[in-house]
């Protein structure tokens, strides 16, 4: 590979001459490196640029909790690190090996010495002024990739939160039943292999044969009790995020049904009351779409009527509508969820949709959560979502997506 071209590229050489560049590029020297190796980390001190002649690194932060963000990858043509060649602050990114890769280095002494000692010395002064200006917008990038990243990071959480509050729920209701049944089986297990069972039977062989198959069922059913309660046990700690982002073919009812159904147990310890209207016409039910999303947006609704639109714990009328979207070609489904509770102030309505806008960061609001509701209704399902608001009147939000959901190339959902 030729070096010149590519350092060409590099925003501060591109005004060398062809000479100096050429000079340049006998000054620099060949290395390899090993998979996974790190060619420097944050917070070194820097002191030469890098060109990929071959190989594949990986550029990242290290976030307060300890987790590497990653903010781009690079190949054979790409350079990195720079800056240090004008100056010496500190790297502002991490760079490590993906694979084995050899680098085309360029020492800062040896440039400045260049440059130094040839006409492009007046040029230097005005690379100094620019360096830290270059500096600054690039960890502007930074922070803002950072704050990205950081950002859909805490909206996943948030995304799994909602669903485990409810799986939590249903877990702890499930609990207590199967504990009762559990002992229960246990005992029937105990008593039909005591003795005081078998002896009176010794001499009568179809009730000896009627014992054994209850042994064996008594067995069985024991033995798939306590399966059934490790499940439960299990189940909080399943991670729900492989089950949302299946595609499939379900009917639209059913499915709402089956979300309130899970959403049950909260509504009726908050004295909701859910009303299910579906306008949808016999044999169009059918939805191509995601249902552990649309379970994730229906939920997160949900739980901020509890909190928000009744607050104060005597409950209320939630409405659930389903139908076809007006004039829309091809078919989209409405979803709208309707509360007669406390609304939305006016300053507010355009805002909670915003993540991290919460009237309730008190009682542990995170304001995501209708930020994720929007960004699974527009990227996952391809649909909108519009809210209508008025204070003590209460809140409609409306979900228009299609019937069939295309594919999304670019996310692999
Ligand atoms: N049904 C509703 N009735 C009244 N206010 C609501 C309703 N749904 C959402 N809100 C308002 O929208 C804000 C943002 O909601 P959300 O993004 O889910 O964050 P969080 O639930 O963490 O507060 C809430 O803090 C609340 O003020
Ligand atoms: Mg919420």
């Amino acid at each position: 590979m030729t070096i010149e071209p590519i350092l060409k590229e590099v925003p501060f050489f591109s005004r060398l001459s062809d000479d100096v560049l050429k000079k340049l590029a006998g000054m620099g020297q060949t290395i390899t490196m090993k998979e996974n190796q790190v060619v420097y980390q944050e917070g070194d001190e820097s002191e030469s640029m890098f060109v990929i002649l071959n190989g594949r690194v990986k550029i990242y932060k290290v976030d307060e909790q300890g987790y590497d963000l990653e903010l781009t990858q690079m190949d054979a043509g790409d350079f990195f690190g720079e800056l240090a060649l004008l100056d010496s602050r500190p790297r502002s990114a991490t760079v490590v090996c993906l694979t084995p890769c050899e680098f085309f280095i360029i020492n800062q002494i040896a440039f400045m010495g260049l440059l130094l000692g040839s006409r492009a010395k007046l040029v230097y002064g005005v690379f100094a002024d620019l360096t830290g200006k270059i500096r600054d917008t690039t960890e502007a990038y930074f922070k803002e990739e950072l704050a990205k990243q950081m950002l859909q990071a805490e909206m996943k959480i948030e995304r799994h939160r909602s669903l485990a509050q409810m799986v939590a729920g249903v877990a702890h209701e499930l609990n207590t039943p199967l504990g009762i049944v559990n002992t229960a089986v246990d005992m029937i297990a105990k008593r039909v292999q005591s003795d005081a069972l078998a002896a009176p039977l010794s001499g009568d062989k179809a009730a000896q044969a009627i014992l054994a198959d209850m042994q064996e069922a008594a067995h069985l059913a024991s033995r798939n009790i306590s399966r059934a309660h490790n499940l439960v046990q299990n189940f909080k700690k399943i991670s729900v995020n492989q089950l949302t982002a299946v595609k499939e073919t379900v009917d639209l009812t059913v499915l709402v049904q089956d979300i309130l159904e899970l959403f049950k147990i909260n509504a009726r310890q908050a004295n909701l009351t859910i009303e299910v209207i579906d306008h949808l016409p016999e044999g169009n039910k059918v939805w191509i779409g995601y249902p552990g999303y649309l379970t994730q947006v229906l939920t997160n609704l949900l739980f901020n009527i509890e909190k928000y639109a009744y607050p104060d714990g005597n409950g209320g009328i939630i409405e659930i509508e389903l139908s076809m979207a007006p004039e829309r070609d091809p078919a989209h489904f409405m979803l709208t969820v309707q509360d007669y509770g406390r609304g939305i102030a006016p300053e507010n309505l355009s805002q909670i949709f915003t993540p991290f806008f919460t009237t309730g960061r008190r009682q542990g609001g995170t304001g995501l959560g209708l930020a994720i509701v929007h960004n699974i209704v527009t990227d996952a399902l391809k649909g909108k979502i519009t809210v209508e608001s008025d204070l003590n009147v209460g809140t409609t939000f409306t979900v228009i997506f299609p019937q069939i959901v295309a594919h999304d190339k670019e996310s692999g959902r």
